[in-house]
């Protein structure tokens, strides 16, 4: 620890969780970090007297949650997801997460580089901190010199569509050569798999059988067209021993390719989403099947059912949200043709949460694992750990406390998310944050928005090529 550094807050009492270990600690900030982390019995550092003293006598104090997958503003085709940085923070640090990261999609003729460079200077908006993916559609000649400029800036993982044509849908050719600069750089693709082929076929059928609405989103897209994308994908990465990310990964069969590729040495990795975890495609026959309209879709009982082994397994490296932040109004326009519908759930707020109740509460997970996949992977992933992700010394003072045992219901009324619909409405759970910290600043307490000031900053990320 710094000597000259003046304690300022102490969290005691409570069971800290690392994502590799947990116990009960006293933990120690200054300038925002965390300086020490004390055991029972432990000598608390010099002076500690003075300090702003948070009690967690049954609480975890945990790593703020780190999502790997939240869109902010997000548009596509005619919609625009309702929310900004501030108000996507908002809703993060209330779920006890701390750091997000966003993606920067360029639409037609606009360069990856300077609409990350616009994304990213909305950071200073937030709540809590950000990081960002840019995005690959097009390949031209400027493309390598875009991404090395933008490596040397922080922002390494790229992402890119192997569907949505006419939107963000890259060819194999492009992201071949994305993944071979990338390599150069110790960057990273992380890829949202989808066979545009069989998706459209898929969705011909469907339309000519008149079964094109919300209510049958899950014939629009089957479940193989997931795995024969992830397949490509992975043959393509390994072809060049290039390091790659599968986001939102709803079916076994996609994540068992990806575990054995990452057994034959190929760093793959499996991001799922707390949706593909826990809802199943039942909610498409329920009153409003547009409120779950996602890609890839809500699955079956037993695909959902069968996700629960990876999690435990460790094949899942992540769980992120996706976050959408569509509301009910921009969901029905279309709602009787899901190929013109913005696509997405709203998510930010409820990822931990959920997780949380559903797979620690419920489950048995460790809290530690439930840390290593909802804060420390994100943030390793992304070339952020330790500073985020971790509460060792050195790492940002971002801190959820949480009531294991709080029992509660979620109800859009009570979240802050801007929208008017939460697809977990309903939904009983047990565990929630009570206080959230960012960088040493009290921020939620007990409920309430207590510090509201806008300082979240872009968080650079180094390199991630060399994740195992
Ligand atoms: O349905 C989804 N997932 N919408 C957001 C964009 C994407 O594909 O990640
Ligand atoms: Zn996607
Ligand atoms: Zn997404």
């Amino acid at each position: 620890m710094n000597d000259s550094a003046h304690i300022e807050l102490v969290v005691h009492g409570g069971t800290v969780v690392e994502s590799d270990w947990m116990g009960e600690a006293d933990l120690y900030v200054a300038d925002g970090k965390v300086v020490a982390v004390v055991a029972p019995g432990g000598r608390p550092p010099e002076g500690a007297e003075s300090a702003y003293r948070i009690d967690a006598t049954n609480r975890l104090v945990l790593p703020g949650g780190v999502d790997p997958h939240c869109h902010v503003g997000f548009t596509s085709g005619e919609f625009t997801s309702l929310d900004n940085y501030r108000e996507c923070t908002t809703a993060a640090v209330f779920g006890g997460t701390t750091t997000i990261v966003d993606f920067a999609i360029p639409r037609s003729g606009q360069a990856p580089l300077e609409v990350a460079r616009a994304q990213r200077d909305q950071a200073s908006e937030g709540l809590c901190d950000s990081a960002l993916h840019a995005s690959v559609v097009d390949w031209d000649n400027s493309v390598p010199d875009q991404l090395r400029l933008l490596a040397a800036e922080g922002i390494v993982t790229v992402k890119m569509f192997t569907t949505y044509r006419g939107e963000s849908m890259a060819s194999a050719d492009t992201i071949l050569k994305t993944m071979q600069v990338l390599n150069e750089v110790g960057g990273m693709v992380v890829i949202h798999c989808e066979s545009n082929p069989i998706i459209e076929e898929d969705q011909r059928r469907s339309s000519e059988r008149g079964q094109i609405g919300a209510a049958h989103m899950t014939t629009t897209r089957s479940e193989l067209a997931e795995t024969a994308a992830v397949a490509e994908v992975l043959a393509i990465a390994e072809s060049i021993d290039a390091p790659v990310y599968f986001v939102h990964q709803s079916t076994p069969a996609a994540i068992e390719l990806v575990a054995a590729a990452r057994r034959r040495g190929v760093r793959a990795f499996s991001e799922s989403v707390a949706h593909h975890l826990v809802l199943d495609d039942r909610s498409y026959a329920g009153e409003y099947p547009e409120r779950f309209v996602c890609c890839p879709p809500l699955r079956s009982q037993a695909t959902v059912h069968a996700m629960t082994k990876y999690v435990f397994n460790g094949e899942i490296t992540t769980v992120g949200s996706d976050h959408c932040c569509y509301d009910t109004a921009q969901k029905e326009v279309h709602q009787h043709d899901v190929r013109e519908m913005p696509n997405g759930l709203p998510g930010v707020e409820t990822r931990l949460p959920v997780l949380f109740s559903e797979f620690v509460s419920k489950r048995g997970l460790s809290a530690s694992h439930f840390v290593r996949i909802s804060a420390a992977n994100p943030a390793r992933a992304n070339g952020i750990y330790p500073q985020k992700g971790s509460l060792r010394p050195g790492s940002d003072a971002d801190i959820a406390i949480w009531d294991p045992r709080a029992e509660w219901t979620v109800g859009i009324a009570n979240l802050h998310m801007k929208t008017d619909y939460t697809p977990y409405e309903g939904m009983n759970l047990i565990g929630r944050p009570t206080v959230v910290l960012v960088r040493g600043v009290v921020v939620v307490d007990e409920g309430k928005l207590v510090n509201n000031s806008a300082r979240g900053r872009h968080v650079p990320a180094g390199p991630v090529g060399q994740l195992r």
